[in-house]
């Protein structure tokens, strides 16, 4: 009797068993279908909002996380004195973003040295072969206009009357060493356009440090990258 009964008992907990495997498999089946269901609704959602971008809100700015822009001036900052120390002018070289940073640093020159800029000449040969000159590729009136509190800006050099004659003022050659520091600009390069009234910087590519100690000088450089250009 007690091992019939015994015999049932373990027939009894076989079936259990069997039907706990069975149900295992059924809710491990369910689970990944409810997982691969919950998927495809998310990537048919995802690509539902990707239809709803709207192109115009793509040029947007993206959300600055409270950084400021950091171009316009903090300090003190007067407009360029009225006198002028002379001319400045300078020949860009290198590619167009090399050349682009140069104009940067010329309007920083002309700035350190009380000087007049004149409009940089642009290296048009040597990677695109293309004769547009600085007019061709920026807005020389808005580069004027948007810097006027920071440097004066002359198109061309001007011409001086000398003993009944015009004569072009003739710009002084120098070049400048590389990376040149701003106390470079401020003596030398500063005596030289005193004593010519006008020095031309051939080449002029990273002709002045990137690394500036002096905050103001660095956002006068943005300002002309991202505002003037
Ligand atoms: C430029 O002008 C400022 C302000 O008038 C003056 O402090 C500075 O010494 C001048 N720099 C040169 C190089 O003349």
């Amino acid at each position: 009797m007690r091992s019939r009964a015994g015999h049932r008992h373990q027939l009894k907990k076989s079936g259990v068993k069997a039907m706990f495997g069975r149900l295992s498999i059924a809710v491990i089946v369910l689970v990944i279908c409810v997982i691969s269901l919950l998927s495809t609704i998310k990537s048919t959602s995802r690509s539902f909002s990707q239809s709803e971008i709207k192109v115009d809100n793509l040029w947007n700015t993206a959300s600055s996380g409270e950084w400021r822009p950091s171009s316009a001036p903090r300090t003190a900052w007067p407009p360029p004195s009225k006198g002028t120390n002379g001319y400045l002018r300078v020949r860009c070289n290198g590619g167009l973003n090399q050349q682009r940073s140069a104009i940067c640093n010329a309007v920083l020159a002309a700035r350190i040295m009380n000087a007049t800029l004149v409009l940089p000449e642009l290296d048009a040969n040597s990677f695109w072969h293309d004769d547009s000159g600085f007019r061709g590729i920026y807005d020389v009136e808005h580069f004027i206009k948007s810097l006027r509190y920071d440097v004066k800006i002359v198109e061309r050099i001007p011409e001086i009357r000398k003993n009944g004659k015009i004569k072009k003022i003739k710009a002084f050659q120098i070049r400048p060493p590389r990376d040149a520091p701003i106390s470079w600009y401020t003596t030398f390069a500063s005596e030289k356009m005193k004593e010519h009234s006008a020095i031309y910087l051939t080449p002029f590519s990273h002709r002045l440090a990137e690394e500036i100690d002096n905050p103001e000088y660095q956002r006068l450089r943005c300002r002309v990258n991202y505002h003037a250009l």
